[in-house]
This record gives structure tokens, C-alpha cells and sequence, in this order.
């Protein structure tokens, strides 16, 4: 079957460059309906009709309508006769193209915001009642002064008189405020009355549907080709070996690359795994020498991504070899590694570090990319994982970045450092693990600090490392907040590490969320 007839309610979103455009798609497909987003300026009138979508959602973004050249929807977006729902940017050039006006308002509204209801509208139905006033979620510096003939306006804010406008002829909705975000508490329902009720898409899509969908898309891209796979023993990387092998069989090898740079036991446990659990074809390939040779004497995060990144090709492309030539490269990459690596145009944009499935590799790669899971979130992973039946013990591990304990390592890298920062963070995770906490925690880890303090034991004086912990919580590792333990707990974790663990001699704990830091140290 071909993908577009499984899936026939099709919700298509527009992306003109927000931060938060991915909430939408996370949004609608919460509610049963599939969907996908693709830049502005890939979607034309042709690209429309082979999409054929129900309903059109676009997104906000950083530009200004009122700006020369600033990005527009292609003029068939409100041509189709399907509903379309412009939030923020969305509405302001929705309004524009239509024949309304923008203009940029002293009175710019950031963060939490009032909507007073005027007028019932189908968006509202059920949630939102006429004379109430909402709490919504608002970023915006223009907003719209005159309307385009047939809109009339059904909300409105201090900032913003036309916040919710509606022409309900033409089914064309939108928004100043941001429903996506879970600071507008009846967003998500807002949507919803727009797939479900305005658009009439059924929400019966799954991750059963997702999974039929992506095996679909793989075979259409591969052929006959052959695909390595990099596993590094996270969730994301065995889901997309076990998606692919389904999708594929033995036209997949996968490789699993020790950097030497691995926790305690990582390699055993992976290997196990697919060795056991599946009939995968895997390589064992034990590169430490060659990763911690390259690195040896970095000290720059940066540098030691990129080394990391072109190493792993380089060893992805031995390998390719040696199976006889491979023509496809598979990753796990995800949603929120490519939106913190790149700019949604490609262009220069503020990369915040560069995740080694994306920004990372270097562009003489010589394999082509599959990544299945581009567009999801970790917890929709999980579900994925759920759904090809992979044992719960991987689907619920904690995330482990490509990198490995180099980014958890400030300073060179050497291989007594690793040692002991592998042993400290055993022992964190098993202490976690035996106060029933594992599963509470997005992340934890140790990181060792290239930093020597004094400390005695027994009679003698020390003069060793100082190991930080981390643990944060987090839905998607976009925002993390450090995970409050009790003090018994972190006391008993660090007086065994400082035990147990020759070369520390204090530990600390971090209490920095996300923003400001970031989970990983590096
Ligand atoms: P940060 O440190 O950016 O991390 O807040 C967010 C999430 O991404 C993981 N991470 C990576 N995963 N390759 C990966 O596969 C990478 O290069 C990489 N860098 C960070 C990190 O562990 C956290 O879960």
C-alpha cells in the first residue's frame, strides 16, 4: 500500500523557522492524526497535491512580514479548499497574502497573556466559552491591524486586537498566541477542535501506523541498497536497527563502534542483545585506539565533537567496505538533535553544540543518511521501541550521547581518566537503580572534573579528582531540570564512589537546569 493511502488523514504544517513548530506536529499527532512538517519554501503547489492534506497548520517564526523577501506561503496553501490555521507568523502572513494588514506594535507581548473571548468560534468549541477570558502563551513584536475580507475577529488580547480571527466560509483560522506550548493550557484541545472538528480527520493514527508508514519509506529509499547501522547501545539507535531490519532484513548490517570511550559494560550488553535477541547481522568493532589516538591532548568540546564525528565515519566507511559496499549510513538521530544543530534553512544559525548524528559529520561523507526517527521526540521513540516489541529494559535506558564520556570529561581525554570516571558512574547508577529511581530520571551520569583538591583518609593526605553528578528530569531533553534527590541518597552515592573509587576524593552534585546549562557538561 502506498504511504499516502494508510494515511488519509494527512495534517500538513508549514514551518516558518519557530523554535517550538515541532510542538505542533508532537501536538497533532498526540490527538491520532498524522502529520509532517516541511519548510516553507519546499512546499508548492505540486508538492501540495502529492501530499493532498486535510488540513494546513502554519507555524510562527522569527521574521517579519513586514520585512523585504521574509518567507510567504505558496499562494495554492489557500487555494486548496482545505482548512488552514496560521499561528503567529502563521496569521500574520496569512493575513498579509489575503489582502489584510501587519504592523509592528510598540506594545510586543512575551510569555503569558490574557485572550478575552468575543465571539464563539469553532476553534473554541467545548473549551472556551464567549465573555471568558484565557490564559495563552505569547511572542510576538508585529502584530495584525486590519483584516482581510470574510475574517471576522473572535478574540482578542492587550497586545493584540485581532489575538483569534476566523473565516469560517473558507475555514481559514489563526492565532497570535502560541497553542502548541504547554503554557496555553487548553492549546492542545484548540488544535484538536481544528483537525477534529473543523478538518474532520478521525484521529485513528498510532506508533503501529508510524511504524508502517516509516518501513515504507525506508524500503522506497534503499531498494536494493545496503545500509549500515551505527548502534551505540541507546534506545534511539536499537529502535532504528530493529525498524530497519524489519523494513529491509539482511540488506542491514549493523556496527557497533567501541570508542573505548563506552560506560562499564555498555559493549557486552549491546552486543548481547542484538546477538541474542536478533538475527541482525552485527560487527563488533573495537576502536578505541584509533578514537582516544585522535583525541589525544584535545581539550576543546567543539573539536572533540568533530573529531569523534569524522572518526565514527571514518570507521562507518571501513566497515562499509568490508561488507562489500554500503550505500546508506542509519542513525537515530532526532528531533531535538537537529534543531539545536542546525537552522531550519541550513544557513548560519546558533548552533548550540554540534550532536555527532548531525552537525558533527563531515560533509566528504560518502554515504547517503537514513534517519527514520528524524522527526520524533524520545518518549514517542520509546513508544516506537514498545511497538517493535524490544525488551523494556533498552526501551526505558537512560539517553547516552554519541560522544560518550569524552563530553563528561572536561579537559584531555586519557585512558586512566575514562577509567575512573567509568567506575564512579557505575556505581551512581547502581545506587539510583537500588533506590528504585532509574525510572523517575531522564539522565544521570557522572562527569569527571579536571580539577585536584586536597582530602585526607585514613592518616594520609590526597590530592585527587573532584567527580560531579548529574541528574536531570525532562519529557524531551529540550528543557531539563536537575533532579531533586534527597540528601541521604546523594551522600550515600558519593561516600561510595570516594571509597570505591581510586582517584576521587570529593564529589559534587549539579544543580544547573536546562536552559540555562545544558544536560551534558561539554
Ligand atoms: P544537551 O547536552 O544538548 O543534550 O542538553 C540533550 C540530549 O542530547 C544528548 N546528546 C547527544 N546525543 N549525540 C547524541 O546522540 C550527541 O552528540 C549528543 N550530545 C548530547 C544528551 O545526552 C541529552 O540526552
Amino acid at each position: 500500500m502506498a504511504i499516502n493511502e494508510m494515511m488519509s488523514d494527512s495534517v500538513l504544517i508549514i514551518d516558518f523557522g519557530s523554535q517550538v513548530t515541532q510542538l505542533i506536529a508532537r501536538r497533532v499527532r498526540e490527538s491520532g492524526v498524522y502529520c509532517e512538517v516541511q519548510p516553507f519554501n519546499k512546499v508548492t503547489g505540486e508538492s501540495l497535491k502529492v501530499f493532498a492534506p486535510r488540513a494546513i497548520i502554519m507555524s510562527g517564526g522569527p521574521a517579519s512580514v513586514l520585512d523585504i523577501d521574509t518567507p510567504r506561503a505558496a499562494e495554492e496553501v489557500f487555494a486548496l479548499g482545505v482548512p488552514v490555521l496560521g499561528i503567529c507568523y502563521g496569521q500574520q502572513t496569512m493575513v498579509e497574502q489575503l489582502g489584510g494588514e501587519v504592523q509592528t506594535s510598540d506594545h510586543r507581548e512575551f510569555g503569558r497573556a490574557m485572550v478575552n473571548v468575543t465571539e464563539a468560534c469553532a476553534l473554541f468549541d467545548g473549551i472556551w466559552r464567549l465573555g471568558t477570558e484565557e490564559e495563552v502563551w505569547m511572542s510576538h513584536g508585529d502584530r495584525v491591524v486590519r483584516l482581510p475580507d470574510g475574517f471576522r475577529v473572535v478574540g482578542t488580547s492587550e497586545g493584540a486586537p485581532y489575538a483569534a480571527i476566523a473565516d469560517e466560509d473558507r475555514r481559514f483560522y489563526a492565532v497570535q498566541f502560541h497553542p502548541e506550548v504547554v503554557h496555553t493550557p487548553n492549546g492542545a484541545a484548540l488544535l484538536r477542535n481544528f483537525t477534529h472538528g473543523v478538518a474532520g480527520c478521525r484521529g485513528d493514527w498510532t506508533m503501529a501506523a508510524f511504524r508502517e508508514q516509516e518501513i515504507a519509506k525506508v524500503r522506497e529509499k534503499v531498494g536494493n541498497g545496503r545500509v549500515i547501522c551505527g548502534l551505540s547501545g541507546g534506545v534511539d539507535s536499537s529502535v532504528v536497527a530493529v525498524l530497519l531490519h524489519e523494513a529491509i532484513g539482511d540488506q542491514l548490517t549493523c556496527v557497533f563502534v567501541d570508542t573505548g570511550m563506552m560506560r562499564l559494560g555498555e559493549a557486552d550488553d549491546v552486543v548481547g542483545l542484538f546477538r541474542d535477541h536478533y538475527n541482525i547481522s552485527l560487527v563488533h568493532r573495537d576502536a578505541g585506539d584509533m578514537f582516544l589516538g585522535k583525541l589525544e591532548g584535545i581539550k576543546d568540546p567543539e573539536q572533540k565533537r568533530k573529531i569523534i564525528g569524522g572518526t565514527f565515519i571514518d570507521v562507518f566507511e571501513e566497515e562499509a567496505r568490508n561488507v562489500g559496499g554500503a550505500d546508506f549510513l542509519a542513525q537515530g538521530t532526532l528531533y531535538p538533535d537537529v534543531i539545536e544543530s542546525v537552522s531550519f534553512r541550513g544557513g548560519p544559525s546558533v548552533t548550540i553544540k554540534s550532536h555527532h548524528n548531525v552537525g558533527g559529520l563531515p560533509e566528504r561523507m560518502n554515504l547517503e543518511l537514513v534517519e527514520p526517527l528524524r522527526e520524533l521526540f524520545k518518549d514517542e521513540v520509546r513508544k516506537l521501541g514498545r511497538e517493535l516489541g524490544l525488551p523494556e529494559s533498552f526501551v526505558g535506558r537512560h539517553p547516552f550521547p554519541g560522544p560518550g564520556l569524552a563530553i563528561r570529561m572536561p579537559g584531555d581525554i586519557t585512558r586512566e581518566k575514562l577509567d575512573i570516571l567509568r567506575k564512579a558512574d557505575a556505581i551512581y547508577l547502581q545506587e539510583i537503580r537500588n533506590a528504585g529511581l532509574y525510572d523517575k530520571i531522564w539522565q544521570a551520569f557522572a562527569v569527571l572534573l579536571p580539577v585536584q583538591t586536597v582530602g585526607v583518609m585514613g592518616d594520609s593526605r590526597t590530592y585527587d579528582s573532584v567527580c560531579a553528578l548529574r541528574a536531570v528530569s525532562s519529557t524531551d531533553g529540550m528543557t531539563a531540570d536537575f533532579f531533586h534527590y534527597d540528601m541521604e541518597f546523594l551522600g550515600r552515592a558519593a561516600n561510595r564512589i570516594i571509597n570505591e573509587v581510586r582517584g576521587i576524593n570529593r564529589v559534587v552534585y549539579d544543580i544547573t537546569s536546562k536552559p540555562p546549562g545544558t544536560i551534558e557538561w561539554e
